[in-house]
């Protein structure tokens, strides 16, 4: 699907193999279990649900943007199981030629979801076949050239589409207007956290104390993903020095030992940040810049790295590039001022890109 070089990161929010392969699953299947502090929303999709359900028809439109592990895939699979649907699941990046996207809309059958995961990468031209598909359930196609060109319009199934982007703002208008839902994902406080952590610990059968449990909540950058993969690499670690009971000291001791510091930060995000202070006297620089000097893929700082630092406001973005604030030179020990943003300039949001 996706081709890009994955680095193996620890703090990672794309998925990995020990993600997929996760058995017993630690995934809620249902609304209910999904509730960690997210009221709005489930009530929102309940509401929806229900009442699409009452009048016979799918569901409208639903698009989840937002940083990687924060629980896109597992709500458009909630979804599907509360609508009693059938998932047809695709990406952005695999849609290349628009007889894929064809292909997949006329399989579908009354009621079906289809997924589309990184739905910002589906070239133009294949987009514009989604439109008519997702407005009123048909296809336009052109057939031959010049005077004798018709447009043939061909029906499909009404079908609900779920799209989960970490760009909302690489959506074009035309495709953004045809979600009847929208939501955004934002990262989980320590406290959902530590509800998530302790529920996979009782699924998984791992002993895990109620101060490890903060400790690994406090640690996991907002991200239920890192939660349940730091519970993972913490239990090896208990297992083998400390009798497999993860402790408040044991969690500590083994998340020191895989780099990831008090604010839950990688060695990959203190190289961002000590890139950019060091070489770039803390910005602003531009994300290209950054990247070469990293050796690092752009998409990779922009969409795993940056998220989380600037909403601890470590990092700032403004109109000239990348800027680390004086909370991120403390945290990294460096006993100098940090640079002024430029005047009158707010700290972009990622969306905006
Ligand atoms: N609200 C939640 N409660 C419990 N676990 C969650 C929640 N949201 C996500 N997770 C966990 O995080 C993992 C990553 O979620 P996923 O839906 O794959 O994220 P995304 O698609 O946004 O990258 C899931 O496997 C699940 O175990
Ligand atoms: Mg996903």
């Amino acid at each position: 699907m996706d081709d890009r070089p994955k680095r193996e990161r620890i703090i990672s929010g794309q998925p990995q193999e020990e993600d997929l392969e996760e058995v017993p699953s630690l995934r809620p299947r249902t609304l209910e279990e999904y509730n960690v502090g997210q009221d709005r929303l489930i009530t929102q999709l309940r509401i929806a649900i229900q009442a699409a359900q009452a009048r016979g028809e799918c569901l409208e439109h639903v698009l989840f943007d937002g940083p990687p592990g924060l629980g896109k895939t597992t709500l458009a699979y909630i979804i599907t199981r509360e609508m009693g649907a059938e998932m047809h699941r695709t990406s952005g990046p695999s849609l290349e030629r628009a007889a894929d996207l064809v292909g997949v809309l006329t399989n579908l059958r009354r009621g079906d979801v289809l997924f589309i995961d990184e739905i910002h990468r589906i070239p133009r031209p294949v987009e514009e076949y989604l439109y008519p598909a997702m407005e009123d359930f048909h296809l336009d196609f052109v057939v031959d050239r010049g005077p004798y060109a018709k447009t043939i319009s061909l029906k499909i199934e009404p079908f609900t589409l779920i799209g989960a982007t970490t760009r909302a703002g690489m959506l074009t208008a035309p495709l953004r207007e045809r979600f009847g839902i929208f939501h955004h994902l934002d990262f989980y406080s320590a406290e959902q956290l530590r509800q998530i952590v302790l529920r996979s610990a009782a699924i998984l059968d791992i002993p895990l104390e109620e101060e490890g449990a903060q400790v690994l909540a406090e640690r996991s950058r907002g991200t239920p993903r890192v939660v349940n993969r730091l519970l993972r690499r913490v239990r090896d670690y208990a297992q083998v020095v400390a009798q497999g009971v993860i402790t408040g000291e044991v969690a500590r001791r083994a998340l020191e030992e895989m780099g990831v510091d008090e604010r839950g930060l990688d060695p990959l995000d203190r190289k961002y940040l000590q890139a950019m202070i060091d070489y770039y006297s803390g910005g602003p620089v531009g994300l290209n810049a950054l990247a070469a000097t990293l050796s690092e893929d752009e998409d990779t700082l922009q969409d795993v790295v940056e998220p989380f630092l600037l909403k601890i406001g470590f990092v700032l973005r403004t109109a000239r590039g990348r800027m680390a604030t004086q909370a991120a030179y403390d945290h990294l020990g460096i006993a100098k001022q940090a640079p002024e943003p430029p005047a009158g300039q707010d700290n972009l949001t990622l969306e905006l890109e």
